[in-house]
């Protein structure tokens, strides 16, 4: 028999803590993924628990204070269709469009980034094969999303100074130990 909620099975998996801009650790840039032992295993399947519960379409292990180039994203409509990609190389191509994001690392922000509408990505999968596929629409900006985190940037870099400024004090407000937290940190939605 198997219990399941929103389709995912619930084995002995944890929820990792997601790291909240401005925490300095998102400024890490990622190492490649060189081991593909069950700590990996273990570790994918945390994140992309980590991802659902949130919920978020995308989760870099950056985010998770974990630094290897490892990220699991899941654009579909039932959340029941897991990607995970190790050490990815994106080439985009075609006109830059612009698109509203947002980031589980930057509760309540909801910022437009210019990505690019095509993107051709070769990575590894869970178990170490090398994989290649053209992808476009919401997967390919959830990939340049999450791959600038395995870089260490966060989509706030986009911003003028100003903007970036004002969604850092507030989160820096909000993260205060208090009931002062403010309520605004819940309204994201499609978020990675
Ligand atoms: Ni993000």
């Amino acid at each position: 028999m198997h219990f399941t909620t929103g389709g995912h099975h619930l084995n002995s998996m944890a929820l990792l803590d997601i790291l909240v801009y401005p925490d300095p650790r998102l400024r890490t840039r990622a190492e490649p993924v060189e081991h593909f032992d069950d700590a990996l295993q273990r570790l994918i399947d945390d994140m992309a628990e980590t991802m659902y519960a949130a919920p978020g379409i995308g989760l870099a292990a950056t985010q998770v204070n974990v630094h290897q180039r490892l990220l699991v994203i899941d654009v579909s409509e039932n959340q029941d269709a897991l990607q995970v990609y190790i050490n990815p190389v994106l080439i985009g191509s075609g006109e830059l469009i612009e698109s509203d994001e947002g980031c589980l690392s930057v509760p309540g922000a909801i910022v437009p980034v210019y990505r690019y509408p095509n993107i051709k990505v070769s990575a590894l999968d869970r178990d170490g094969q090398p994989f290649e596929k053209e992808v476009s629409g919401l997967l390919a900006i959830c990939l340049q999303h999450e791959v600038d985190h395995l870089d260490g940037k966060v989509f706030v870099d986009y911003l003028s100074q100003l903007k970036r400024d004002r969604i850092r004090k507030r989160l820096i407000r909000e993260q205060r130990p208090t009931d002062l937290r403010s309520a605004s940190s819940k309204e994201a939605s499609a978020v990675s």
